[in-house]
């Protein structure tokens, strides 16, 4: 019989970890027995997750700053006896704003929070991991990683940097015993879609249009695609970007070019 997903004695660290995606990734590791410590900027909703979850620690911090993720790694890291999984889910949502009316600050911290905190979490986490010769790591890339989203050039070339550096760090580590995989969500139902849904930066029902699945997607759907990635299960699974999303990235947008004829038309 092949053994359910059980993480007992593993140790996880998870950026983001106070809201949204990272919140219910921590919820469901911490169900199936990892021990787990929470990182995120926001401090007091940190240590409200931490308490809420049952987690094993919370610690504050700017992944986008060296010192605080060198710091966040460590306190992490001795709080647990060591780390086993990351999971790289600290990010911020932009706006829609075309690259010629950007900011030169709005655009680096998108770009900064997403693609630089997560390589700084991962080279400071990746340090310990090639030391003890194992460990696995799930980055949080998006559908708009994938593919060109007018409006979204500093989110775009983060998360399709993000992609890109799953890939690199999986061939640099393989040979120690360590995967690294991602995650490529569609909008999911987080404070951060919500935010951006309420300040009409998106169209719900366009984006249900555009989904094959016809729906936006739950945190629990993004936490289960990450628990795999980490899980026993994907054991020989490294270096994918795996795409959840309801069928985004496999539609081409023909929009009202196609039109579907069924046989009872
Ligand atoms: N929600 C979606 O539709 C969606 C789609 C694709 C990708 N993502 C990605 O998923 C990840 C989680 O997003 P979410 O929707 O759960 O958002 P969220 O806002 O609910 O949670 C993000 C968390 O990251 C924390 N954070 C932000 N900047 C940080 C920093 N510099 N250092 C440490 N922590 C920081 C926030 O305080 C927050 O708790 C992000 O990387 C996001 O880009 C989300």
């Amino acid at each position: 019989m092949t053994p359910p997903i059980d993480f007992k004695g593993q140790r996880a660290l998870v950026t983001g970890g106070a809201s949204g995606i990272g919140a219910e990734t921590a919820r469901l590791l911490l169900e199936l027995n990892a021990r787990v410590v929470l990182c995120d900027l926001a401090g007091d909703r940190v240590q409200q997750a931490c308490d809420k979850l049952g987690a094993h620690g919370a610690v504050q911090g700017d992944v986008a700053v060296e010192a605080d993720a060198d710091r966040m790694v460590a306190e992490a890291s001795d709080a647990l006896g060591g780390i086993d999984l990351v999971f790289n889910a600290a990010g911020i949502g932009d706006d829609l704003v075309p690259l010629h009316e950007q900011s030169t600050k709005h655009w680096r911290r998108v770009f900064d929070v997403s693609l630089w905190g997560t390589l700084l979490i991962s080279r400071a986490a990746g340090r310990l991991m090639v030391e003890q010769r194992s460990g696995a790591m799930v980055n949080v890339s998006s559908i708009v990683g994938l593919d060109a989203f007018p409006g979204r050039s500093a989110y775009g070339v983060a998360k399709a940097g993000v992609g890109h550096l799953t890939k690199t760090l999986a061939c640099e580590w393989g040979e120690y015993g360590i995967r690294v995989n991602a995650i490529a969500p569609a909008y999911t139902k987080t404070p951060m879609v919500k935010d951006l849904l309420e300040r009409k930066v998106f169209d719900p029902g366009v984006i249900e249009r555009r989904t094959p699945l016809a729906r936006m997607a739950e945190t629990e759907e993004m936490a289960k695609a990450a628990v795999f990635l980490f899980s026993d299960w994907a054991s020989y699974v490294t270096g994918v970007v795996l795409p959840v999303d309801g069928g985004w990235s496999a539609y081409g947008a023909s929009g009202d070019v196609v039109k579907i004829r069924h046989a009872t038309d």
